[in-house]
């Protein structure tokens, strides 16, 4: 009953405060005078109440619900590489350039530090290079170029890196690391990377041609009997410099000689080359009159060395020496082209 009095003089005193003030504050009950004075007396106490609220509700706020914010949108952003080239290679460095492209749903645009990122293999626990990645404004869109000269981290992790490149249609790696993050005129906040990238591969040279095939009847400079143009497709973003490249070439594993394509630099798209080969023509002529008679002489072309500068590069040399890439080539064509088809008695009406 005394709550509903109470309650009931206090409506009355709101409706009677609005039009005349004056009047209203003469109508307060001694309550409110006496809850006034103690406000007055104690304005600290309740100034380091409503402090301790607003730093309970904005504390966190800023040092726990901002950063866990911060650290989800870095989480659903993707890194897409938009170009790539490994140039200038040595045993145990290359010079990097790399164009990745932050992509975020977000509309939030923050500042990233610059960091060091590690790469790895999906289930390495090392990484294969380390690289700088420099101080980016992230917002959809914005592209962080990388150009620097790379060490290699681990070789091991580094050959199954340029083995995986090789071989895959597209292959994934992972970009690790921690840096500062800071989103308008709040504090900076510490965030991880752990991005899954994923790229085309080189496919394993699918796609591989061997064009203009000659057979070199003159004597040449560097013992080359066999010429001709090869064409790699490059499926990915990214540019290799392979320097000089040798290739094994057999068939059904007996070696039938050895090629080379001079300063290969693998750029997205196709690719052709010069070749010269050193081929055993007696293991040739054999063939064709053997199991091949057609005169198209399936050949299994293997690579062999990578050198640069003089210097063997070891991380690609295994990566080619694992890759095996079967073309057709017309043999008989060539004897006929080069004049040689008559000497060997190839009747090309029968054979052809
Ligand atoms: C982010 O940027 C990419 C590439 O420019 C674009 O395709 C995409 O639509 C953008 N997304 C948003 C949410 O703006
Ligand atoms: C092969 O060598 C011959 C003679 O040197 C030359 O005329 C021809 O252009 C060369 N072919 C290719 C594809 O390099
Ligand atoms: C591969 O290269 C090495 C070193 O140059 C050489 O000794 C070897 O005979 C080559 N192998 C083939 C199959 O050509
Ligand atoms: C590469 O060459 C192949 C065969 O000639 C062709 O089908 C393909 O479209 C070419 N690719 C590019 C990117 O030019
Ligand atoms: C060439 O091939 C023949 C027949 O397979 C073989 O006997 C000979 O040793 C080979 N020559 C060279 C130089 O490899
Ligand atoms: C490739 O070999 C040729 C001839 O031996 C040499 O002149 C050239 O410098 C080499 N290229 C590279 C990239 O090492
Ligand atoms: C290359 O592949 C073919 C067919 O898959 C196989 O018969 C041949 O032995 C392989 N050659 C090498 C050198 O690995
Ligand atoms: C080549 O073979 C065809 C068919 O077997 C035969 O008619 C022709 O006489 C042969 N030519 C020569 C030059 O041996």
């Amino acid at each position: 009953m005394a709550t509903e009095g109470g309650k009931e003089t206090y409506v009355e005193d709101e409706g009677a405060a609005g039009p005349n003030g004056a009047g209203a504050v003469k109508a307060k009950p001694p309550f409110k005078q006496r809850a006034k004075r103690h406000c007055l007396r104690f304005w600290w106490l309740w100034f380091i109440i409503f402090a301790i609220v607003v730093l309970v509700i904005v504390l966190p706020i800023v040092y726990v619900a901002y950063p866990n914010k911060a650290q989800k949108q870095i989480n659903k952003a993707q890194l897409v590489p938009q170009s790539m080239s490994l140039l200038d290679p040595a045993p145990d460095s290359f010079d990097l350039q790399l164009d990745d492209m932050f992509q975020s749903k977000s509309s939030m645009t923050a500042r990233l530090d610059a960091f060091t990122a590690d790469l790895q293999l999906p289930g390495a626990h090392v990484p294969f290079v380390r690289i700088d990645v420099p101080a980016i404004k992230a917002a959809n869109g914005s592209v962080a170029h990388v150009h620097q000269r790379v060490q290699i981290a681990n070789t091991d992790q580094f050959d199954q890196y340029t083995k995986t490149v090789l071989l895959s249609d597209e292959y994934s790696i992972y970009l690790k690391g921690k840096g500062g993050l800071k989103y308008g005129s709040l504090p900076k906040t510490t965030v991880k990377y752990n991005k899954k990238i994923t790229i085309k591969g080189l496919n394993g040279l699918k796609g591989l041609t061997l064009t203009d095939f000659a057979i070199l009847t003159t004597t040449q400079a560097d013992g080359a009997n066999a010429n001709g143009t090869v064409t790699i497709p490059n499926p990915s973003i990214a540019t290799y410099q392979l320097g000089n490249v040798s290739l094994a070439m057999s068939v059904a594993g007996l070696p039938v000689g050895t090629a080379t394509l001079p300063d290969v630099l693998l750029k997205p798209g196709n690719n052709s080359f010069p070749m010269r080969a050193i081929t055993n023509q007696t293991a040739v002529v054999d063939l064709i009159f053997t199991n091949y008679k057609s005169g198209i002489l399936p050949i299994d072309i293997v690579g062999n060395t990578s050198v640069y500068a003089g210097k063997h590069l070891p991380y690609y040399e295994q990566a080619l020496q694992a890759n095996n890439v079967t073309i057709r080539l017309d043999v008989i064509k060539a004897l006929e082209d080069a004049g040689l088809a008559q000497y060997l008695g190839i009747n090309t009406t029968s054979t052809g």
